[in-house]
């Protein structure tokens, strides 16, 4: 066992069995890079205020350039009975070069230094599943484009509601990713406070420049009190909370998608190399990655609520509970990451089969439409709505749809009514009579989609 950070006040060795309980290197090692970039910031900001000689910090930054290159040629060298990845970083720094090594940890306590590897380690991980969700709606929106005019029912209840552009529909996930793009944006800028200079609670009593500390390590502010920053995961629970929400998104889109590619809706087709067959029914193509996607949104809102729940009894100041943020951060990331990696890939190759949409477009989800061609002549909206839903209720006894009406069918339900219904209850004289930008009118979508497309270029600028 190698020597803990804090031996020195105690006479006997620690219980392994409570000490081994407290290890966190296991998974906290993924922060390797960042408590190297926070440790070599630390080491400047030392000399720069005359903790430190110049040669000292020279030899731990030499130190820790090397400790860093090893790790990044070697991953597997990062391991070890330390008890976190600080001390891990520590040891091997005394083991290159002695004493300066010791030197290192001046002024500065593990409390701000895991807060601020945290913080590092989120910025720069964020932009990676950012640019996963734009891949998404790149996906997306290349299936709207090639959806064209194609019609579907839209549902409310998961009762037909009335006809949009499939393009309409494919869109409306699009704009749900894109706010997960801004929730993460808002994340990443909540994590943008250096903490260092807080101390283990009180504040360091080394003329640290916080500003230019924080500006050397790409933060653009300094967190305002040093009590409040040793344990603050604010940063990280909004960050779990945005992994959280863009899962829950992924999870109903799996879910639409499991339904719309089942016998019973057939409106999308599964490629062959998305699905799954069964070991006993030869028949099955089972959308198993679908159903994953769903599955691991229970994991992503566990993680939420684990940790909500270690922050909600801390007393003021850092609680080793605090240790407990790593694993839901880092299992919330990859859990997001592996999700939408394989939604896109779903999307990709699914192919719509747009003569059942249309089909099921049809029919008396055109109801709305008929009542609005009598209020266009007149006729006030809730009168219409009734007159229309008994053509309805005869239409449903008589198993017909509106198309089986002649003009005098329609003409006993109302004088109003006129030759040119027939043409008016249409799937696609429906989606053209609709008027604003939010809705499946083709201009609107045409406009949403070259908006969409304007969105993912100026990302990628
Ligand atoms: N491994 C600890 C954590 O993840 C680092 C901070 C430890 N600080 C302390 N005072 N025990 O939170």
């Amino acid at each position: 066992m190698s020597q803990h950070l804090w031996s020195g006040r105690f006479a006997s060795a620690p219980d392994p069995d409570a000490f081994d309980f407290g290890v966190s290197f296991p998974f906290d090692r993924r922060l390797f890079e960042d408590d190297v970039t926070g440790s070599l910031a630390w080491a400047e900001a030392l000399v720069a205020c005359g903790a430190l000689s110049v040669e000292d910090g020279r030899a731990i930054r030499d130190g820790l350039l090397g400790i860093r290159e090893q790790g990044r040629q070697d991953p597997a060298w990062i391991a070890g009975d330390d008890e976190d990845v600080h001390s891990f970083v520590e040891r091997q720094l005394v083991m290159r070069i002695g004493d300066a090594g010791r030197r290192l940890h001046t002024g500065r306590s593990r409390n701000e230094q895991v807060s601020v590897d945290l913080r590092l380690y989120l910025r720069r991980r964020i932009p990676r599943l950012q640019a996963r969700i734009r891949e998404l709606v790149q996906v997306l929106a290349d299936q709207a484009e090639r959806a064209g005019a194609s019609l579907m029912p839209s549902y409310t209840h998961l009762r037909r509601a009335m006809p949009v552009l499939v393009a309409h529909y494919l869109l409306s996930h699009a704009a749900a990713f894109r706010r997960d793009h801004d929730r993460l944006a808002a994340a990443a800028a909540e994590a943008d406070a250096l903490p260092l200079g807080s101390g283990a609670i009180a504040g360091t009593g080394y003329a640290i420049d916080v500003q230019a500390l924080a500006a050397r390590l790409g933060f653009s502010r300094v967190v305002t009190n040093s009590m409040d920053a040793s344990s603050d995961r604010d940063f990280a629970a909004t960050f779990v909370y945005a992994c959280s929400l863009a899962m829950v998104h992924l999870s109903r889109l799996a879910e639409d998608f499991i339904l719309m590619t089942s016998e019973e809706f057939g409106f999308f087709e599964l490629a062959d190399r998305s699905a799954t067959g069964s070991s006993m029914m030869p028949q099955k193509k089972n959308p198993d990655p679908l159903e994953l996607v769903r599955g691991k949104a229970g994991r992503a809102i566990g993680h939420l609520t684990g940790l909500l729940i270690t922050m909600k009894g801390l007393p003021t100041g850092y609680n080793k509970d605090l240790q407990e943020d790593k694993e839901p951060v880092f299992d919330s990331e990859d859990t997001l990451q592996v999700s939408l990696v394989a939604a896109r890939a779903v999307l990709t190759h699914l192919t719509l089969r747009p003569e059942r949409t249309r089909v099921a477009a049809s029919g008396l989800l055109l109801a709305t439409d008929v009542a609005d061609y009598l209020v266009a002549r007149g006729v006030p909206f809730r009168q219409a709505h009734e007159i229309v839903g008994g053509i309805v209720r005869d239409l449903l006894a008589k198993q017909q749809d509106f198309g089986d009406l002649r003009v005098a069918d329609w003409q006993a339900y109302s004088p109003h009514f006129a030759a040119d219904v027939v043409e008016a209850v249409t799937p696609e004289a429906s989606v053209a009579a609709r008027r604003t930008p939010q809705s499946t009118s083709p201009g609107a979508v045409r406009a949403a989609l070259a908006e969409t497309r304007l969105w993912l270029e100026s990302q990628f600028s």
